[in-house]
């Protein structure tokens, strides 16, 4: 890091020990387990982005009348950094994550961190908490980049003041049945977001739209709830955190088009490439639920696959819906198609294999 920082490092005073958190990492579970640092920023209409640190993980302390307990006015981004076989740690795509914070600050009315800013934040905690990457497969520093509106202010309008956090985790399988196919509820009741609202920005209120129909997922004896088009019901969307794919039979895949309802995942992006560099036909088109139900019992559709940070690449199995229950494949199992680009992009995620596409940023050791 260049002296030149926009973020004064401030160490821990009492970090965990070293051989405590060797026994935290040997199951850190999904989103439990967090670092010694954390990196904030602020900006205010006066100053621009200003008091950038690194400094020992703590509390955020606030007044009852800040904005963003009552209006929401906040997005985040999830991304990994990976423990690389030779030394030292890798991120994928990082400057995709900058420019989606950018493009849903710039839908939610705030102001945009520069990416030089963004990438400078995540690569110091990454540095600083190098040590709190997990060893073992599957395995990760998860880092939550968010943004908030910070001004004490009950009027409803853009806040004048926001604080920049990145917070890191160290994380296992986002699922606890590891590659084991997930079930999934497709709500016919709720939507996740409609068209013109903020479907494609990474903001914690469609996070809160969607845990309704999550619970009932769950209710329903399934891991994810599945959103289909609000205008009409009838095409598949989304889950609430991840992308979905569909693999057809004569080895071509379909994804929903990204439109102003859905997340433009990194994953997705990534997959749609990795696809066609293995020759399969990827069509980003309509898909409706009721094709997918006929197709998934006809055969012609032979696998689905949820993809995303937090979930990678997780097989679905089991679909079900006030409008009939089925299987994707034999429901059992991951699908070969499935495997296969899952296994491609852990390689390179992991800096196991050739990155073609220039994906990969490794860091330095600690
Ligand atoms: N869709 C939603 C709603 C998400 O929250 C996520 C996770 O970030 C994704 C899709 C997948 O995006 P990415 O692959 O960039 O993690
Ligand atoms: C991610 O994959 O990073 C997300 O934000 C989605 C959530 C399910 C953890």
């Amino acid at each position: 890091m260049s002296n030149t920082s926009s973020f004064a490092v401030e160490r821990h005073p009492t970090p965990v020990a070293a051989s405590e958190r060797a026994t935290l990492l040997e199951n850190p579970g999904f989103g439990q387990l967090f670092t010694d640092h954390m990196v904030t920023m602020r900006w205010s209409e006066d100053a621009g982005w200003h008091d950038g640190k690194v400094s020992a993980r703590k509390p955020i302390e606030m007044d009852p009348a800040t904005a963003v307990l009552h209006y929401a006015q906040e997005i985040f981004e999830g991304m990994k950094a990976y423990r690389i076989e030779e030394g030292g740690s890798a991120l994928f795509r990082p400057d995709r994550n900058a420019a989606r914070f950018r493009s849903s600050a710039r839908r939610l009315a705030m102001p945009e961190l520069p990416d030089e800013l963004f990438l400078e934040a995540i690569e110091l905690l990454v540095e600083t908490d190098a040590d709190w990457i997990p060893p073992g497969e599957g395995a990760a520093l998860y880092l939550r980049p968010f943004m908030f509106a910070s001004e004490v202010f009950l009027g409803v309008r853009p806040a004048k003041e926001y604080l920049f956090v990145v917070i890191a985790s160290s994380v296992g399988a986002y699922f606890k049945g590891g590659a084991a196919p997930i079930s999934l509820w497709v709500s016919h009741d709720y939507n996740r977001a409609g068209p013109g609202g903020t479907g494609a920005a990474k903001c914690g209120g469609n996070y809160a739209a969607s845990l309704l129909p999550h619970g009932q997922a769950l209710s329903n004896g399934c891991d994810q709830v599945c959103f289909l088009d609000a205008a009409t019901h009838e095409y598949i969307e989304e889950l609430g955190g991840m992308n979905l794919f569909f693999v057809m039979e004569d080895g071509s895949l379909v994804t929903p088009p990204l439109t102003d309802t859905i997340l433009e995942g990194i994953t997705r992006d990534s997959l749609i490439q990795l696809a066609r560099d293995a020759g399969h036909e990827v069509r980003e088109e309509p898909y409706a639920f009721a094709q997918w139900m006929e197709d998934a019992q006809s055969g012609r559709c032979t696998e689905t696959f949820a993809c995303g940070t937090a979930a990678v690449v997780t097989p679905v199995g089991t679909v079900k819906s006030e409008k009939g229950t089925f299987t994707v494949g034999d429901g059992a199992k991951a699908g070969p198609t499935t495997v296969k680009l899952h296994q491609t992009l852990e390689r390179i995620q992991r800096g196991e294999s050739n990155d073609a596409h220039g994906w990969v940023k490794r860091l330095g050791e600690s």
